[in-house]
């Protein structure tokens, strides 16, 4: 057996040490001001009364919100026609509209030269705005460009681009001419994109130059021409100048720039049914390739317009910060489709929260006097480590509502955003939800004024969402204190549609496991107050630095090399990232070279073919197959995770295992490694 000697230490855990008795919230939700369409709902005096109501009347609830708060070209028969076992969700059937016109023209018709875009960009200090009007004008460019060059309605159209005006008006140009867009992150390696690309057989792709993100240079173009050489489909490319560098030519480049300008200020947007395709986004999944989820036009728009509206109390003239980065569903749904469809000015963060300093976020809150502030708390536990003057010599007085998003918070990020960012002033609002749900489906907001915000928990379901608890035995328990499945027993407006090209893996991933469930494969527990509390995945998904990565993915590049029999990713916890991939990997009988250079090939592979987040830090290497393995060959990741941090006395039942034996060799095994 061979033993590869890591040199990196075991990550401690944080230990929470932080005691807290909560916050009230600050500013209620207002329920004759905010939502006046509650004369309609009988009895409602009160929030919950409302999430009641939508639960007890989901399509009244959302059929009166429907009408209210979405520009109809023709409007809908039938709220909603759902059925959870198909995986088959149609809402506001018979209804005609279009996005881009309820994201931009009626806001440019009341308030042209109101800000909707500002773009913070990654130079410091160098911000760039965009109005209502020029948005719009931008938007019907953008669409004229996409249609002059051949792209059509029903079109998947590929963005990989950094996060500017530019981005999102190659998002609603394709809205308006009812092409499907598929941002993939522009931190993305040309096979991952090539990977997508041809899952969803792209013609045109989108991009831009380079990109820059914390001053360094990525090379997108670049990286475009080689996942372009990959795949079959690509017909087009259109490159827009981020940094102006001289970068190859294809045969397919067009320059975007130029043909945006050369473009009609005009664009009829395309009548769109409710149900047909908005966009579609890719994301990992505990086995396989990546999925592309599909959204669809009209629930998903009305979903993330309420959410923007009362989970963050967004009132006119607020300045929305969502620093996430487009690539991500939070950029769609609270970057974009949401603040946009309020007619809010909504910030783009195209830089990193340490850049140039860990006073970046709060030096643009102050400048920009953000209302709403809405980052990872990856990020925040990256900056907590630092002096605390790099919040506190800004003016933070503007903020009002600070939330978080992608994985648990933990009690010291909360408590030092709650405290140090926001005084002990602002409501600090931990959001659950998913790429799936389309927007926020559990957060201590909306709720009453005066309501307690429990710290470092989502607490309450949104208007329309019913989460259920399902426990081993596939019953639902709602007993306090209950612990299970996390799932949801009512189908709301903006659940996914499907898997682009795969519905039976939609319905096997989502559906199958708790028939007549949405299974969102985290776990959950009722406390003892009644409120959610999310405790992570309960498959094989990590979240680093908040990004989800499926360990499969992961273990598919190991496995690809030929010194490699077989590999098993786990998440570890990490200080800053929340998790960081740990690998086993089983080297091939016979294999008896330099193990270190194996692991840096294989850190190499992984960078290279997926991102550099995904890459583990830590291997384990041994040449027999001592996989902890279940009889019918499932590897028990349970074990290895708690291996991996030295948690030898608590790896629980092994009983299953086809060898229990491996169990001691695993551990010896770690041992060494240190
Ligand atoms: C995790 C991001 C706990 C969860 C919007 C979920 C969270 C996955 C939270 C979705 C939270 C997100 N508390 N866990 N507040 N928010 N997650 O699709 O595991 O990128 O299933 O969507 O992130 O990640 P996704």
């Amino acid at each position: 057996m061979i033993w590869c000697r890591s040199i990196l230490p075991v990550v401690r855990q944080i230990k929470s040490r932080w005691i807290s008795t909560g916050s009230r919230l600050t500013s209620g939700f207002s329920l004759s001001t905010d939502i006046p369409e509650i004369e309609n709902f009988k009895g409602v005096n009160s929030y919950k009364d409302l999430h009641k109501f939508s639960i007890t009347n989901p399509d009244e609830f959302w059929g009166t919100l429907g009408r209210s708060r979405i520009d109809w070209m023709k409007p809908f028969d039938k709220v909603s026609e759902c059925d959870m076992h198909k995986g088959s969700f149609k809402w506001f059937l018979g209804g005609q509209l279009n996005v881009s016109v309820n994201c931009v023209d009626r806001h440019a018709a009341k308030t042209p030269d109101k800000v909707a875009l500002i773009w913070e960009k990654d130079e410091p200090n160098e911000t760039e705005k965009v109005t209502y009007k020029e948005l719009l004008d931008l938007v019907c460019q953008v669409a004229n460009c996409l249609r002059d060059n051949g792209v059509k309605k029903g079109d998947r159209v590929a963005i990989y681009m950094p996060v500017s005006p530019m981005a999102v008006a190659a998002m609603l140009g394709c809205a308006r001419i009812g092409a499907i867009h598929s941002v993939v992150y522009a931190g993305f390696k040309p096979d991952s994109l090539a990977e997508r690309i041809e899952d969803a057989g792209v013609e045109t792709v989108l991009t831009t130059d380079q990109c820059v993100r914390g001053g360094e240079v990525i090379e997108l173009k670049k990286n475009v021409d080689e996942a372009v050489a990959k795949s079959s489909t690509v017909k087009r490319v259109l490159v827009s100048k981020r940094t102006g560098a001289e970068v190859g030519k294809t045969p397919l480049d067009i320059d975007f720039d130029e043909a945006v300008a050369k473009a009609s200020k005009w664009c009829e947007p395309e009548v769109m049914n409710s149900e047909d395709m908005l966009f579609m986004l890719y994301t990992s999944g505990s086995t396989g390739k990546p999925k592309g989820i599909v959204h669809s036009q009209a629930g998903y728009l009305l979903y993330t317009n309420l959410t923007q509206k009362f989970v963050f109390d967004y009132q006119e003239g607020d300045i929305f910060g969502c620093v996430a980065d487009i690539g991500w569903i939070t950029g769609h749904s609270y970057v974009v489709y949401g603040p946009l469809s309020n007619g809010a000015t909504t910030v783009l963060f195209e830089s990193k929260p340490r850049y140039p300093d860990p006073g970046r976020y709060w030096d643009m809150v102050e400048r920009l006097k953000i209302n709403q502030f809405y980052c990872a708390p990856t990020g925040i536990r990256s900056l907590l480590r630092s002096d605390n003057s790099f919040v506190q010599k800004y003016d933070l007085s503007s903020l009002r509502v600070l939330a978080s998003v992608g994985e648990p918070i933990d009690h010291e990020a909360w408590e030092w955003y709650h405290t140090v960012v926001g005084g002990g002033k602002c409501d600090v609002v931990d959001s659950w939800w998913q790429t799936e749900t389309g927007g926020i489906a559990i957060a201590p907001r909306p709720s009453g004024a005066g309501d307690k915000i429990v710290p470092a928990i989502a607490m309450r379901p949104f208007f329309g969402i019913q989460p259920a608890i399902l426990g081993r035995d596939g019953k639902e328990d709602t007993s306090l204190g209950a612990n299970g499945a996390c799932c949801i027993k009512y189908p709301w407006p903006s659940i996914a549609r499907t898997i682009y090209g795969d519905h039976e893996r939609f319905l096997e991933t989502y559906f199958n496991k708790y028939p007549g469930y949405y299974f969102s494969g985290d776990g959950v527990r009722l406390n003892q107050e009644g409120y959610y509390q999310l405790t992570g995945r309960m498959d094989d998904v990590m979240s680093i630095s908040g990004i989800r990565q499926g360990s499969a993915e992961v273990e598919d590049v190991i496995d690809e090399h030929p010194d490699v029999s077989e590999s098993a990713v786990v998440g570890i916890p990490h200080e800053i990232k929340g998790e960081e991939p740990f690998a086993y990997v089983i080297t091939k009988q016979g294999v008896t070279g330099d193990i270190e250079q194996l692991k840096t090939d294989l850190q190499h592979k992984v960078r290279e073919r997926i991102a550099g987040f995904a890459v583990p830090r830590q291997m384990f290497f041994a040449d027999e197959d001592i996989l902890p393995k279940t009889r019918s060959g499932k590897i028990m990741r349970r074990i290895l995770r708690k291996i991996a941090v030295d948690e030898f006395e608590e790896l629980g039942d092994t009983s299953t295992l086809a060898e229990p034996a491996v169990v001691e060799k695993l551990i010896q095994g770690r041992i060494l490694m240190k």
